[in-house]
């Protein structure tokens, strides 16, 4: 039933050679099967580089951070390039990001410090969509009288209700806090417009881009948004959160903090000491991207983008633009690569009988969702599928990934949530005909 396609004539323009090389983790057998990374939403894998990065800051920079010595200096100059390397992944100024252990203690933090400044009545957006980490750090606001106001979904295609965002955003609204892509059904959001909307009333927008790093380009300065959180264990880098928040916020608003540690931004937002193997690994997640958007031949003809720069007020260096072009460059490559292994996945599954699919399954409406899809699928409950695949070598997930609204909404949470198939660049047409035969013979219907 699916019919192996040669790999290359459908993704010419990424060298998934060359990609899978780079990912040493991927050559893992297990339990005599290739094993097949399909768990990308919950952290991808990382490349050669990534790994060399952190030894090589444990082997010759491991310290605190400004010591009047060698490798204090060494950490304080890798945290800056790695800032500078999260600029020019956003498309913003480097003193605009700042690290922490991962998205959601970065959220819960600025959370706190927004709360600061609202009164008993104001106004909190979230929707239905999001994972939790857009949810509960916002809702915490609620012991200081702030009402939370959630936006709906369409079920029929876990697509936002943007007639109820529209409705909930109003002028008590201080806050709009919105994820770009579903880690659940995979769904784009319409960010771009919601932060419009959110403007229009005088609210701070606030943008979940978790789920989204991994598949597409993120512009803040496009976008407008006035804070947007990233993981870089989910785009190929080591465990860690790192967030951007317009410089003109990140100067006023007041973050907790210790005395004697600096209050300048970005420095101010971060609390502790950070990981710092972990945020060299960062800077070369960040390389490794860069350097795939070299290598692809999509790159070459992709337009030069004019507004990239280390600063908004400096104008943009020449090694700033490369990177940043090389980057929009490689997004071009993977997501061309990666939607048609979501067509060839998607297509499949719903060829499965007693397949239940959740979120965008139309191909006309593609541009809307990134490729993670989730499932049920009749008399088999989601662990039950999980482990079916994973004692195969297949690696999906099974639960509600914290995306606890969605599942509660869409009635599965007490029924083991839905299991999620998430296709990211380095994955190949085999594995996902693989991940289907093996569905057709849980199914009962092997081919
Ligand atoms: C969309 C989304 N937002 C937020 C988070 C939380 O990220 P972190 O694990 O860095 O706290 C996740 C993690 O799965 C996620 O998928």
């Amino acid at each position: 039933m699916h019919t192996p396609i040669v790999e290359r004539q459908s993704t010419h323009a990424l060298d998934l050679d060359w990609v899978r090389a780079q990912f040493p983790s991927l050559k893992q057998i297990v339990n005599g099967q290739p094993a097949t990374f399909l768990d990308g939403p919950a952290g991808t894998q990382v490349p050669q580089r990534v790994i060399d990065a952190v030894r090589d800051y444990y082997e010759h920079s491991n310290a605190n951070t400004c010591g009047a010595f060698a490798t204090s200096r060494q950490s304080d100059a890798i945290i800056g390039s790695a800032r500078a390397a999260i600029a020019d992944l956003f498309n913003c100024a480097s003193d605009e990001v700042f690290f922490g252990p991962n998205m959601t203690t970065l959220t819960f933090a600025l959370a706190r410090a927004i709360g600061r400044e609202l009164h008993p009545g104001d106004e909190i957006v979230v929707t239905t969509l999001d994972h939790d980490a857009n949810v509960a750090p916002w809702r915490v606001l609620e012991e200081c009288g702030v009402v939370i106001r959630q936006v709906d979904i369409r079920q029929q295609d876990c697509t936002l209700d943007m007639d109820d965002m529209r409705r909930k955003i109003r002028p008590l609204t201080r806050l709009v806090a919105v994820g770009y892509a579903s880690n659940a059904v995979g769904t784009i959001n319409p960010v771009e417009q919601i932060v419009r909307l959110a403007h229009a009333v005088g609210a701070l927008a606030f943008v979940d881009a978790v789920h989204y790093a991994p598949h597409g380009p993120i512009d803040v300065r496009a976008l407008d948004c006035d804070f947007l959180a990233c993981s870089p264990y989910k785009f190929f880098g080591p465990h860690m959160g790192v967030m951007y928040g317009k410089r003109e916020h990140l100067l006023r608003l007041r973050p907790y903090k210790l005395r004697p540690a600096p209050d300048a931004p970005p420095d101010r937002w971060e609390t502790g000491t950070q990981t710092h193997e972990c945020i060299a690994g960062v800077a070369a997640a960040i390389d490794y991207l860069a350097e795939l958007g070299r290598h692809s031949s999509a790159g070459r003809s992709f337009s030069p983008e004019v507004n990239a720069g280390d600063a908004p007020d400096a104008p943009a260096g020449e090694a700033t633009l490369r990177r940043r072009q090389a980057i929009l460059n490689a997004y071009q490559a993977i997501r061309r690569h990666e939607m048609t292994l979501a067509a060839r996945l998607i297509a499949g599954l719903l060829e499965i009988p007693g397949l239940r699919f959740f979120g965008i399954s139309d191909p006309v409406q593609f541009a809307h969702r990134v490729p993670t899809v989730a499932i049920r699928l009749a008399n088999h409950n989601p662990l039950e599928i999980a482990t079916f695949l994973g004692d195969r070598g297949i690696f999906t997930w099974d639960g509600n990934y914290y995306a606890l609204n969605l599942t509660e909404r869409l009635g599965v949470e007490k029924d083991g949530g839905i299991l999620r198939i998430g296709v990211v660049h380095y994955n190949m047409a085999e594995e996902v005909d693989r991940l289907l035969s093996a569905l057709d013979e849980l199914a009962g219907r092997k081919n």
